[in-house]
């Protein structure tokens, strides 16, 4: 691999695949992960067909350590060293905490938290030999509690707080990390959440963003360094707003906008 190379996870769907699309446009060479080997497959195929760049594939269920490690070794044993790191493999599930399976729940955490947390830190040293940037996905979700989608809304604002953390640690290091935190985007994300009420899918849609948008202004805060990328206008009003109206009264909104 002789361009710069970037490593995306859940790269065979939404905006992680979306993504996949603008780093090969921009000349990168790509390491793919994903669980989905069909459409992970597909999708190689694809870039492969678009821009002549043949992506290394690799299919790993990020919630089963020790997968972070085996994508390192995997990499290392290869002599493939990353200069971009995107943690966007990420899973939700709708409902009340209490009716939630514990299982759905504890992978929540496992891929959202665990394998993004070990991912950024195995790859940290290469990155900052390298003047490396991190992309951690996170979400609108980050800025309040989620009522009826509580384990998913904590995960995110962990990814935010470390995503933040981090940037001001490796400030001098040449290294930068950026959140990217999108309100509800159009990706199969949503049909996998458990929840297909049609009300809440129409509410969902007045102000959802396309996944190439918000892929491309990933992508430029990337690349511009920045700390966090909100896309959209409303949810840079939303984030606006948030820190004036009572922390109890943006819960109960989030409730009655997830029910
Ligand atoms: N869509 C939204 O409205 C929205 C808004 C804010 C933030 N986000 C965040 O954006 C990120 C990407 O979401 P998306 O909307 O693009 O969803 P998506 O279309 O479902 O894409 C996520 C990809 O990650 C893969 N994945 C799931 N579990 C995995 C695992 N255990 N190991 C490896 N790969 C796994 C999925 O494969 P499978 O198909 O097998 O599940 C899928 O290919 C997530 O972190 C999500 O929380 C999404």
């Amino acid at each position: 691999m002789e361009n710069k190379i970037v490593l995306i996870t859940g790269a065979a769907s939404g905006i992680g695949r979306a993504l996949a699309d603008i780093f090969a446009r921009n000349k990168y060479e790509l390491v793919l992960v994903d669980n989905d080997q069909v459409f992970l497959q597909r999708a190689g195929a694809e870039i492969k067909g678009k821009y002549n760049i043949a992506p290394l594939l690799i299919v790993q269920d990020l919630t089963l350590p020790p997968a972070a490690e085996n994508i390192f070794q995997q990499l290392k044993s290869k002599k493939i060293r990353v200069d971009i790191l995107v943690n966007d493999a990420g899973i939700g599930a709708l409902g009340k905490f209490s009716d939630i399976d514990l299982d759905v729940q504890i992978r929540t955490i496992r891929l959202n938290v665990e394998a993004l947390t070990v991912l950024t830190k195995l790859f940290l040293k290469q990155l900052e030999n390298r003047s490396g940037r991190i992309l951690e996905v996170s979400s609108l979700a980050a800025f309040q509690p989620g009522p009826l989608m509580a384990v998913y809304f904590a995960t995110k604002s962990y990814v935010l707080s470390l995503s933040e953390a981090l940037a001001e640690e490796l400030e001098s290091t040449g290294v930068t990390v950026t959140a990217l935190c999108p309100g509800p985007v159009a990706t199969p994300f949503w049909t996998k959440t458990g929840n297909q009420k049609p009300c809440l899918t129409r509410g969902r849609r007045l102000w959802e963003l396309s996944v190439d948008d918000v892929a491309q202004t990933a992508y430029q805060g990337l690349m511009q360094g920045r700390r966090v990328v909100v896309p959209g206008k409303i949810g840079k009003a939303i984030v606006f707003l948030n820190r004036f109206l009572p922390h109890r009264l943006v819960t109960k909104i989030v409730k009655k906008l997830n029910q």
